[in-house]
């Protein structure tokens, strides 16, 4: 049941407060990914948490290539209003997934690695965005930090994929849920279930 709750009262939370995340709440939050399922128990998340200096170097890259975007006239969707969502937050999990490789062709047969690991680190960053419920934290799922894919490897030194990155702290708002196709809609029963 508590699950349930939680899965029900979590939102995106994009307003933080300034008051630092204790680190023994950050490491609940990363062994809650831990304990995902993964396809052949392959594990393929790994996680770096930035911190003052640390997340203002991401930001920094991530807002020059928006602003790259921008300039060269290509469409840059919600990332600006994620980036203010980011600068506020006091932490953020940054997500690889280190048997990805982002030169890769993600057909035939690499289509179906990619697939289930991409599944499985999925629910690994919503077993930590729960976590984050359950220890009073709220978090924002980003993706928009894809932008600056090629200028965060380089920052971070990597050369697997970037999944993700968690932004995470205590909400500064309280938004409302927000809506949802049902479930009736969604989903159809065949054979004999009823
Ligand atoms: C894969 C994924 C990527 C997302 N990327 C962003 C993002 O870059 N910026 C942002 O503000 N929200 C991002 N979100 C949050 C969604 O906008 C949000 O989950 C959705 O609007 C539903 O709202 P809720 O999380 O409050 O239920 C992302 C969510 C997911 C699952």
């Amino acid at each position: 049941m508590e699950v349930l709750e939680a899965i029900a009262s979590r939102r995106s939370i994009r307003k933080f407060l300034s008051t630092p995340v204790p680190h023994l709440l950050l490491e609940k939050i990363l062994e809650a990914g831990t304990l995902a399922p993964s396809g052949k128990n392959a594990q393929p998340w790994d996680f770096t948490v930035l911190e003052g200096p640390a997340k203002e170097r991401l930001l920094m890259v991530l807002e020059q290539a928006v602003a790259g975007f921008s300039e060269q006239g290509r469409p840059t969707g919600s990332a600006p209003y994620t980036i203010e969502s980011l600068r506020q937050a006091p932490a953020c999990i940054v997500v690889y997934n280190w048997r990805g490789n982002p030169q890769a062709d993600h057909n035939g047969l690499h289509r179906y690695g990619f697939l289930v690991d991409v599944q499985s680190i999925g629910a690994a960053i919503q077993n930590m965005l729960l976590a984050a419920v359950e220890l009073g934290l709220g978090s924002l799922w980003i993706c928009d930090v894809l932008y600056a894919e090629r200028e965060i490897a380089i920052l971070l030194n990597r050369k697997e994929e970037l999944v993700a990155v968690i932004a995470i702290g205590y909400a500064a708002e309280e938004p409302l849920a927000r809506p949802r196709k049902s479930w009736r809609e969604m989903t159809k029963w065949e054979g004999n279930a009823w």
